[in-house]
């Protein structure tokens, strides 16, 4: 017998989650507080309830995922879903901080439900096919208990630590890789416009060019963790390379009239590293200058 699933929330997101349970076959029960959007769902299966309470009540397992943890607290935070809760697992797949993931973990229980908190690292058409990335933080025992569940939201669900935070905290640093490229993308886009570049061009270019930069991602975190901020043999580029290069692009921008604030800031990341004296050290030691506080001196050669 299948355990029956609760989701809260039936956006774009939560419809693909119970949907993908439902075609697993998990009895499923929606709620939304625009009800209108469960009928899709009420049409594959789903038990629409029609107040959080009754919705918490039908499901041994209770998935959020609504827009943000201030949406949850406003429904969940009441006397009568804290007793409802008692002896269930929460799933809270809505995004947000590493300390908003610990109070709701704190808040759970302390009325005694299970907590994991998860961040969903795909688009919905993901949801429930073999690609489909989902971390879950939160206790190992409640993550082996319910693989099956978590199987039919995606064949990469993954238990990333017992420290209810780590999913979100992940979540953002990989999400700062992705708006990374994406404004990089905007960048592109504006400059090729500019220069009179047929998008289509730039895409080919894309193409070709995405593996290298795929690799420089790959070594700069490699050699951040190894601590080799120091050029040797095996240094891709150094600051000085990229700071150089990146002076073209800022020349370019400032001739054609692009926004040159995001790029601005990079140049300014590159400026203390220089002043402190990395003009030649490996780009990974630019990794020292992120901090807003007082600079903390490095010598990139241990
Ligand atoms: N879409 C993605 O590709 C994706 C990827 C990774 C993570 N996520 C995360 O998943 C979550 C949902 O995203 P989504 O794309 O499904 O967004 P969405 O389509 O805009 O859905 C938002 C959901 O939150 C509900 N909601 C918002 N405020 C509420 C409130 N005060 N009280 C009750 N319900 C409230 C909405 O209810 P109504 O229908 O009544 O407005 C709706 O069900 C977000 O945290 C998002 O960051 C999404």
């Amino acid at each position: 017998m299948k355990l029956s699933i609760t989701v809260i929330g039936t956006g774009r997101m939560g419809s693909a989650l119970a949907g993908s349970l439902l075609q697993s076959g998990y009895p499923t029960t929606v709620w939304n507080r625009t009800r209108q959007k469960t009928d899709p769902l009420a049409r594959l299966g789903a038990i629409a309830a029609s107040s959080v309470e009754e919705a918490v009540n039908a499901g041994e397992i209770i998935i959020v995922n609504v827009s943000d943890y201030e949406a949850t607290k406003a429904l969940l935070h009441s006397d009568a879903i804290a007793s409802a809760i008692r002896g269930k697992l929460i799933v809270e797949l809505t995004s947000g901080t590493p300390s908003g993931a610990r109070e709701a973990a704190e808040w759970c229980t302390k009325h005694g439900a299970n907590y994991l908190d998860g961040a969903i690292m795909a688009t919905s058409d993901y949801i429930g096919t073999d690609a489909g990335t989902i971390l879950l933080a939160g206790p190992r025992e409640a993550f082996d208990t319910n693989r099956d569940v978590f199987r039919a939201l995606g064949g990469n669900v993954q238990h990333v630590g017992e420290e209810p935070g780590r999913a979100n905290a992940l979540d953002s640093a990989l999400l700062a890789i992705m708006w990374g490229v994406l404004f990089g993308t905007l960048h592109a886009i504006a400059v090729s416009q500019a220069e009179e570049i047929e998008l289509g061009e730039l895409a080919r270019q894309w193409s070709a060019t995405a593996p290298v930069i795929d690799g420089l991602v790959t070594d700069l975190i490699k050699r951040t963790s190894a601590g080799r901020f120091a050029s040797d043999n095996e240094t891709l580029s150094s600051i000085s390379a990229h700071h150089g290069a990146m002076q073209h692009l800022l020349e370019l921008m400032q001739f054609r009239g692009i926004d040159r604030s995001i790029v601005d800031g990079y140049d300014a990341i590159f400026k203390r590293a220089i002043a402190a004296g990395h003009l030649h050290d490996d780009f990974a030691a630019l990794s020292h200058f992120l901090a807003t506080g007082k600079q903390h001196a490095f010598d990139a050669s241990h």
